[in-house]
């Protein structure tokens, strides 16, 4: 409660600081206006198809909200052009919409982070595709002037820090992080090879329960003939009875 009247406060002094600058025409302040992720990110054109994947996956949105709203901050890992360019083809358009989501909120971490930050935090980091069974993290080992994130399937390195203020730091990094979860070996039972003996499986097993069925239904053949027999008998007799009648009245 205290740490939002003290932030409402802060934003309340800084945009009225903002609009003295504007007024008097003073030295144009840093950026101006609120935290924009894609003014951030556009600056430089170079990262052009993380922004395309940001408004695909709605992450971007959702980035934006959590800006606005969050105690933690957020931590946003961005590669570059390049770095999507040098993935393997069709890696990227190999995913569905759900995976596009988990690989780009891997991108993120629940928390501010700056380069300091780093040297202090323990591994695994969680991020914002880790759910509660510690899947999708990241191994971050810092130095001073170095900054390595490891995936189990590659690593990167922070290139550049495009922003730091909190409650958002963006680093620019020189490889897409992929997950091991999405990208790792696949474990030998989802292989495909399982899919087809399933379906033999199941094919067999609906043989077997037609097979099953099958004197099921003849009975049922077998009973309804004996009915329609019988009613037919019926008919007969009671026609034969009505004409026995009728004659022996004339
Ligand atoms: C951020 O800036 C872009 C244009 O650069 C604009 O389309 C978008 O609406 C802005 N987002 C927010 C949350 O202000
Ligand atoms: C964030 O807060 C600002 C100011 O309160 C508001 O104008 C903006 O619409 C909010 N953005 C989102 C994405 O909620
Ligand atoms: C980062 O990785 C490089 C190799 O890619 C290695 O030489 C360096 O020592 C690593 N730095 C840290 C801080 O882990
Ligand atoms: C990440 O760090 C943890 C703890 O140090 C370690 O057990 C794990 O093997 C590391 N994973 C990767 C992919 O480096």
């Amino acid at each position: 409660m205290a740490a939002s009247v003290l932030l409402a406060s802060f934003l309340m002094l800084t945009c009225l600081l903002l609009a003295e600058g504007k007024t008097h025409r003073v030295a144009p302040g840093p950026a101006a206006g609120p935290l924009n992720l894609t003014t951030i990110l556009e600056k430089s054109g170079q990262y052009k198809t993380l922004l395309r994947l940001l408004k695909e996956t709605q992450v971007g949105v959702q980035i934006q909200s959590q800006l606005n709203n969050s105690y933690n901050g957020l931590t946003l890992f961005a590669p570059t052009d390049n770095a999507f360019s040098s993935l393997k083809a069709g890696a990227l358009n190999g995913l569905n919409n759900q995976e596009q989501v988990s690989l780009v909120l891997y991108h993120v971490l629940p928390r501010f982070y700056s380069p300091s930050m780093f040297e202090s935090s323990s591994n695994p980091v969680n991020t914002q595709a880790s759910g509660s069974d510690g899947v999708y993290t990241l191994n971050v080992t810092g130095t001073s002037n170095q900054v390595n994130i490891s995936t189990g399937v590659d690593q990167a390195e922070i290139s550049n820090i495009l922003y730091s203020e909190f409650p958002l730091t963006v680093y620019s990094i020189d490889k897409v992080l992929l997950p091991y979860q999405l990208f790792g070996p696949k474990p030998p039972e989802a292989a495909p090879a399982p899919a087809p003996v399933a379906a033999h499986k199941k094919k067999h097993k609906k043989a077997a329960e037609d097979l099953a069925a099958a004197p099921a239904a003849d009975a049922d053949i077998k009973a309804s003939g004996t009915r329609l027999k019988k009613s037919k008998l019926m008919w007969g007799l009671a026609l034969w009875g009505f004409l026995f009648f009728v004659g022996s009245l004339m």
